[in-house]
This record gives structure tokens, sequence and C-alpha cells, in this order.
């Protein structure tokens, strides 16, 4: 496998105002009637061998942010740099090189591993594809990868309906770490494993981050896990970044309502340890209306008339930690 990645001064991934929102569109001639502001302008950074993690409910817009700076979808507008370089405006073509350094695992191993092919071949084919090794060497260097990831050179030739839930996101973990990427965007990752099965995979996540210095963008609702595996945790609502801290600030010291609720809705080990539950009022606006202001107003238990109207800038409160919030910073 790949040496460590070269120590580098500045992020290995750094995300400008970000955006993306895809068209909505009605009637025969499928005419644009509206915008789904699916991520409406976020930024943050990820450092090289560091986990950031991104948390938020359901359709906060996520994945969406992870595909757009993969470019698997086109981003609407905003800037992405992968150690140092602009990529976002790149074609389809020179994306092939950046595909080398950034990868993807997805949530559901099965769906995402194609059912015809063995698993050696799955891992084989990026090396193949990017012809970074002879043909004589990809199976040796497939049953080096397999190993590392907890699997068994034998299996290399079966295929994914042979494989536990587990195993098959080892398999997908493996394809992903073939081409020695320096990132990786794992989307939900155990969400679809057993509760027994995730603390492995989480952990063999880890261990191959200090083996290899790989960064993650870490993309996930369960709260217990992100606090695990991330050294940062960034926030999302309505397509916005709410609040982004290390980890130890974001847990011990949220500052924003929304990462109070959130965090006050995880059950609590102990049952006789006093939680104070927030109960969020209301669903989740549509983000293709999403409202004036502070997005967080209409469920905000402390909105107060200026969040209404004025969007509250993410600012940094104390060194690190960074929160969008009128109730929070110089002028609260
Ligand atoms: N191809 C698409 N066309 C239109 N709207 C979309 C499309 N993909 C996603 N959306 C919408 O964009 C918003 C963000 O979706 P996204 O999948 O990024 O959320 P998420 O945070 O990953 O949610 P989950 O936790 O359920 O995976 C949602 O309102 C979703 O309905
Ligand atoms: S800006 Fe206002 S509505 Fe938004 S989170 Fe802060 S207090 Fe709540
Ligand atoms: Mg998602």
């Amino acid at each position: 496998m790949n040496a460590q990645a070269p120590i580098e001064a500045g992020p290995l991934l750094e995300v400008k105002d970000l955006k993306k929102h895809y068209p909505v569109r009605k009637g025969v001639l499928q005419r644009v009637v509206g915008q789904v502001y699916a991520v409406d302008g976020i930024s943050f950074t990820v450092g090289h061998g560091e986990t950031l993690g991104l948390v938020g409910e359901s359709g906060c817009g996520k994945s969406t942010a992870g595909k757009s700076i993969m470019k698997l979808i086109e981003p609407t507008s905003g800037e992405i740099n992968v150690a140092g370089k602009r990529i976002d405006n790149l074609s389809r073509g020179e994306m092939q090189s950046v595909r080398r350094q950034v990868q993807f695992v997805f949530q559901d191993p099965y769906s995402s591993l194609n059912p015809r092919m063995s698993a050696g071949d799955i891992v084989a084919e990026p090396l193949r594809n990017f012809g970074v090794a002879v043909r004589s060497e990809v199976r040796d260097r497939v049953a080096e990868i397999f190993a590392k990831v907890g699997l068994r050179r034998e299996q290399m030739d079966r295929f994914p309906h042979e494989f536990s839930g587990g195993q098959r996101q080892r398999i997908g973990i493996a394809r992903a770490l073939a081409l020695h990427p320096h990132l990786i965007i794992c989307d939900e990752p155990v969400s679809a494993l057993d509760v027994s099965v995730q603390a492995q995979v989480i952990n063999l996540l880890m261990d191959l981050q200090q083996e290899f210095r790989l960064s993650y963008l870490f993309i996930a609702h369960d709260l217990a896990v992100v606090e695990h595996i991330s050294h940062r945790v960034a926030v999302m609502y309505l397509g916005k970044i709410v609040e982004i801290a290390d980890k130890r600030d974001l847990f011990g010291r949220a500052q924003h309502p929304y990462t109070e609720a959130l965090l006050s809705a995880v059950p609590v080990p102990n049952p006789r340890a006093k939680s104070q539950r927030m109960i969020l009022k209301g669903d989740v606006p549509s983000p293709i209306r999403p409202p004036s202001g502070c997005r967080f107003h209409t469920r905000c238990p402390y909105a107060v008339e200026r969040c209404k109207a004025e969007e509250p800038k993410i600012r940094e409160i104390a060194p690190g930690h960074h929160v969008a919030c009128h109730l929070r910073g110089p002028d609260a």
C-alpha cells in the first residue's frame, strides 16, 4: 500500500459557499416552477488525517453536499479545493485525476456493489480503469487490500450476495481504498448494518485512517457514531451549516438551539441522569420555500422578531467554534 500522505500546509478539502439547487418542474412542458434549496451556501474544511462529521435531520442536504463535492451531481455554485487545487470548474475528463484522490463509500453496500461481479473484480475495477497495476499484479494488490479490510484472499471469488452486510461494506471500503485516496466521503456507511457490526466497521475506518492518514467527511444521523469517529462536527439544518466545532465543544458546549435540540433527543445511557429534552415544535419546513431570516425560526424556542427578518451569519464565537445564531456572538 502507499506511503502516508505528505504533511502539507492547509486543509485537504476546502468547500466555500457550496450550493446545489434542484429545479422543480411542473406540467406537460416540465416548466421550472421553483427550486429545492437542498444545499444553500455551506463552507467548511477537512484537514489531512481528520474526520469531519456532518449531521442533521433527514432531508437537510447531507448527501447532496457529499455528492456535489465529488461532482457526482453538478453543484449550482461554490468553490471546492482538494489539496489546494480548485476542482469545481474541472470537466468530467479532468475530474478523473481527482477521483483517485477522493472516493465515496455509500450507505447501502448491497445496491452499490455490482451483483454480477466477484468481490475481487469489484475491488480490481478501479485499478484496471486507472491502469495503476499491471495485469499480473492486480490479484495480489486486491488480496493485499482485502487483508487491510479484514477479508480473506479466498473470498475474492465470491459474489456480493454471499457476504454478510458488514462484509459487503468492507468490500465497499476496499474498493474505495484501491486507488490510495486521501479523502473518503462516507455517506451513512453503517446505518444499514446491525448495531453489533457497526462498531467493527467504524473501528476499521479509524484504523485505516491511522495507517494511511486518510481524511473522512463522515455523513450520518447517528450522533453516537459521529461522536466516536469525528474530530470536528458540522451540523446542518435545511441546506445550511448552523454550527461547526471540535467534537468535545459540540457535544459538551453546543451553542446553536438546533444542535441543542438534536443532542437532547439522544437517549441518555443512565436513566437516572437528568436529561432535559427539548422537543422541537412543528415539522421541518420545505426546502422549496425555506423560512425567511433564520431558517430555524419556525421551530426555535428562543426566536425573537429579528430572527424572522435577518439571516444570522456563521461566526467564530470561540477558537474553532462557529455558530449561526443571533443570540450567540458579539452583538447578542
Ligand atoms: N434529484 C433530486 N431532485 C430534487 N430534489 C432532490 C433531489 N435529491 C435530493 N433532493 C431533495 O434535496 C433535499 C436534500 O436531500 P438529501 O438527500 O441531500 O438529504 P439528506 O440530508 O442526505 O437526507 P437523509 O438523511 O434522508 O439521507 C431533500 O429535500 C430532497 O428531497
Ligand atoms: S437566530 Fe433566532 S431563530 Fe435562529 S437559532 Fe438563533 S435564536 Fe433561534
Ligand atoms: Mg442522505
